[in-house]
């Protein structure tokens, strides 16, 4: 470890450039804000005949995931195929984890093909981070969500759905709304829509659904989700996250739709404009009524199509911080040399 390495944080090079990406926290508006820009100029390429550009040519990147996904894994696939990079997907039920083998083994092993970049979810709060600590430094580490921690390529997408709808931040009221508790995908966009300057953030759900310490957030908290969509531009629905659920939070699903469930009536609430978002997978009749996943005001679909140039920027733009972290070690090591 070199002297700048102890005092930049993880996921930046010296040049406080993006060479892992494990987390929205501590990174800067302008930094969110060229991983939009330059996300969108990405989104044409998904509209050409040959839908392809070289930037990661010659590049491995690695999929790794330990928990379920259909958008994130197949647009990371995808994202890193229209990069020109080879990719390939650990399928970890047929791996040889399931023989025994530990993370720390199976990554060691996929190091030593000379990956250039993993891609990580895990159901483990920090796991990301934790493998970014501890592989090569030439390899970056990008996190496809671990634990109720951090989704930061969901994060980002999130954002560039409103900001492709929306305009910007600067005047929005913002709605995330149901199992907040749970949630890697609330913690990133909260964080991140507050570091894009979004005034009004409001988080909506059941006490027994919502952490402690949202104050940090800087969003105002509503148990009532009438009160709490009046007049938002914007509706993040979330998932109920059984699987990460411990003992009984809630009295019935029945009950939950009957009290936080998006229904056509209770979207007229918020403003007619308003865009309607979800994460997915969807549990219709659970959290979001079909009329209104399916209606006019919902951006669900676009928010997949819009996370393939997401992906494409953060995976180019890690490539390029770990690049230029590498001719800035071998230039200090030449001088030190000499
Ligand atoms: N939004 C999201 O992470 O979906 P998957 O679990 O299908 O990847």
């Amino acid at each position: 470890m070199t002297p700048n390495d102890a005092k930049r944080p993880l996921q930046l090079n010296d040049q406080g450039q993006l060479r892992h990406f494990l987390s929205l926290d501590g990174l800067s508006r302008e930094l969110l804000t060229e991983i939009l820009d330059t996300a969108d100029s990405f989104l044409e390429v998904g509209t050409r005949a040959v839908k392809k550009v070289p930037l990661l040519r010659g590049k491995t990147v690695c999929n790794v995931f330990f928990e379920n996904s259909t958008r994130t894994r197949t647009t990371f696939e995808m994202a890193a195929q229209r990069l020109s990079a080879d990719v390939i997907t650990l399928n970890v039920s047929t791996s040889s984890t399931s023989k025994g083998e530990t993370l720390f083994d199976t990554l060691r092993n996929l190091e030593a093909m000379a990956a250039d970049m993993f891609v990580i979810r895990h159901a483990d709060s920090g796991a990301a981070h934790f493998i970014a600590e501890h592989v090569c430094p030439d390899v970056a580490v990008i996190n496809g969500g671990d634990g109720r921690h951090a989704h930061p390529t969901q994060g980002m997408l999130d954002m560039l759905t409103i900001r492709r709808h929306k305009g910007g931040f600067e005047n929005l009221s913002v709605a995330i709304v149901g199992d907040i508790l749970h949630s890697r995908v609330a913690r990133s966009d909260m964080l991140a829509l507050r570091t894009l300057g979004c005034p009004d953030i409001r988080v909506i759900g059941p006490k027994t659904l919502l952490p402690t310490g949202l104050e940090q957030y800087g969003v105002r908290v509503f148990h009532d989700l009438a009160e709490g969509l009046r007049d938002v531009d914007v509706v993040i629905m979330l998932r109920l996250q059984r699987e990460r659920m411990q003992g009984g939070l809630l009295p019935s699903q029945g009950e939950f739709y009957r009290l936080y469930g998006l229904s056509t009536a209770r979207l007229a609430l918020a403003r007619p404009d308003a865009i309607v978002m979800h994460p997915g997978p969807i549990n219709r009749g659970v959290e979001i009524e079909s009329a209104v996943a399916d209606g006019a005001q919902s951006v669900i679909l676009n928010q997949v199509t819009y996370g393939i140039a997401v992906r494409m920027a953060v995976l180019s733009m890690a490539m390029s911080g770990q690049t230029a972290q590498r001719q800035l070690t071998s230039e200090s090591a030449s001088e030190e040399e000499i």
